[in-house]
């Protein structure tokens, strides 16, 4: 809710960097306290997430037009109304009574399905393999709730299977997941994360290798461009005071090994953002987003 709710207030913003009128749709139409939520920054992180994966979203499927994305736990998600190509397929994946909500919302149609199933349960790998290569994972706000362990079995059995895929999601710090009942916004949820991971590069050895790890302040040029001032603001001085161990929060992509093609449009580059100076023993408002 709190993604989907962060997309929605983004766009009444008269410089918004990114516009989604569907999440906006699906806000006015649902019974929920949203305005829990206002006023903290997380709503930023959120969409500032949501914009560095719709355009890794976006240059894959500028690569592959027929590949296929799958969008694990999309909540109430609409990145295909806002990223998708003429010709992809798109699966989206949550658990039964979330995609029983989701069916209010969107519908299915030959290139967009959904999966009523746990991320896992491996029965949905049959239906991903039927539909065209190469693929794109997505996990956007969600493998924080699962365990190290589940996380890398996710991960592990997914880069096997499918060689030359592009998975792409975000990882907390240690701090970050220690301090989240004092979080805006993850403070006033009743799930918890669990997953902490400060070093994403230490994923490479499930099969991965990684090609960008970004803090939401290296969000691409474009999306930072179109951050009002008060933002631009905000987003510095959390990176500058290293807010909630800021750095060790992460969006990143990596590729699956190879078998015998190579995802060459992605370049050589694996572009890791340093950290910035530590400062121990600071602590502040938090920062990190939520969900
Ligand atoms: C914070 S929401 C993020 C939703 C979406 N990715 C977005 O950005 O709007 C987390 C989502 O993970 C889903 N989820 C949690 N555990 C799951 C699991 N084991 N399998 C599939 N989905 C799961 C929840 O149902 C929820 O929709």
């Amino acid at each position: 809710m709190i993604p989907l709710y962060g997309l929605a207030v983004e766009t009444a913003k008269p410089r918004a960097v990114i516009r989604d009128e569907t999440a906006v749709r699906i806000v006015d139409s649902i019974d929920y306290d949203f305005a829990k939520f206002d006023g903290g920054p997380s709503l930023l992180g959120t969409v500032l997430r949501a914009g560095i994966l719709d355009a890794w979203t976006r240059q894959f499927l500028a690569g592959h037009p027929g590949g296929t994305v799958v969008e694990l736990a999309c909540g109430l998600s609409s990145r295909f109304e806002r990223v998708a190509s003429d010709r992809c397929r798109w699966l989206d994946l949550d658990l039964p009574e979330v995609i029983e909500l989701r069916r209010r919302f969107f519908a299915e149609t030959k290139r967009r399905r959904m999966i009523a199933a746990s991320v896992l349960d491996d029965s949905w790998l049959d239906v991903v393999s039927a539909n065209p290569g190469p693929y794109m994972f997505l996990a956007d706000g969600v493998l924080s709730y699962l365990s190290a362990e589940q996380v890398h079995r996710v991960l592990q059995a997914l880069a096997s299977r499918y060689p030359d895929s592009l998975f792409a999601f975000d990882t907390c710090g240690r701090k970050m997941i220690g301090s989240q009942d004092r979080h805006d916004s993850l403070g006033k949820m009743t799930a918890r994360m669990i997953w902490a991971c400060d070093e994403p590069r230490s994923l490479e050895r499930l099969g991965l290798q990684m090609r960008e790890s970004l803090t939401l302040n290296h969000a691409p040029r474009p999306l930072r461009a179109r951050m009002p001032h008060r933002d631009r603001l905000v987003l510095s001085a959390a990176a500058a005071l290293n807010l909630r161990d800021f750095a060790r929060y992460r969006v990143n992509l990596f590729r699956s090994r190879s078998s015998t093609r190579a995802f060459r449009e992605w370049g050589p580059c694996h572009r890791h953002d340093p950290e910035p100076a530590r400062r121990p023993g600071r602590s502040g408002p938090p920062a990190g987003p939520a969900g």
